[in-house]
């Protein structure tokens, strides 16, 4: 599947333009607890507005089998289709486990990711590779999906802690 990486601190812009594209009958975003509150609603679009929310913890440990069962189960109960979208607002830990979410649920449904780390936008967000933590190891369950589009910003790092800035360093160099 084609995968668009956008520069941008235009995301509604650039969420809006795709959504009006492909027509997806219904918008779902991931967060997990802190990208849900300092991230989020600082995401001024329509689309997210109406979209339906859905909140894991934050923190590598949460990106496990539990995880995955809540992001599965809420997807199915509030109704998502074949056509849906699910966004994905975070770091690494959420983009990995909410691609490999929407790469299996109903045999795959389309994702973008918004990166809010800095490790996340040079790296975890884009590439194709989603996948979770299991039996101890590190992504040791996974599937290679690619997002339909990653939104990359700046914007959104204002919030991020500078060990988190360290860590995307690192991982740059
Ligand atoms: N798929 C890949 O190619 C790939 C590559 C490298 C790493 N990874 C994975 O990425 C994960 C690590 O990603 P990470 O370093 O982004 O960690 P993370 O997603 O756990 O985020 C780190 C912390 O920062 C918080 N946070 C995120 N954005 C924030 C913001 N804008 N403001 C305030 N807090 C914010 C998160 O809630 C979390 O507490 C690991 O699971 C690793 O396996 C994947």
């Amino acid at each position: 599947m084609k995968q668009e990486v956008v520069f941008t601190n235009q995301v509604e812009e650039a969420l809006e333009c795709l959504c009006s594209t492909e027509g997806y009958d219904r918008c779902f975003v991931l967060c997990d607890s802190n990208t849900y509150s300092s991230v989020l609603p600082r995401i001024a679009s329509s689309r997210i507005a109406q979209a339906e929310v859905i909140t894991i913890s934050a923190g590598d440990e949460a990106k496990g089998v539990d995880s995955l069962l809540h992001v599965w189960s809420e997807l199915s109960e509030r109704g998502a289709t074949r056509h849906s979208l699910l966004v994905n607002v975070g770091g690494g830990m959420v983009t990995d486990l909410g691609g490999m979410a929407a790469a299996t649920f109903k045999r795959g449904i389309a994702f973008v990711n918004i990166p809010t780390t800095l490790l996340g936008a040079v790296d975890a967000a884009v590439g194709g590779k989603t996948g979770i933590n299991f039996a101890g190891l590190k992504n040791e369950v996974g599937v290679f999906a690619h997002a339909r589009m990653v939104i990359v910003s700046t914007r959104f790092f204002d919030t991020l802690p500078r060990e988190e800035f360290l860590s995307g360093y690192a991982e740059m160099l």
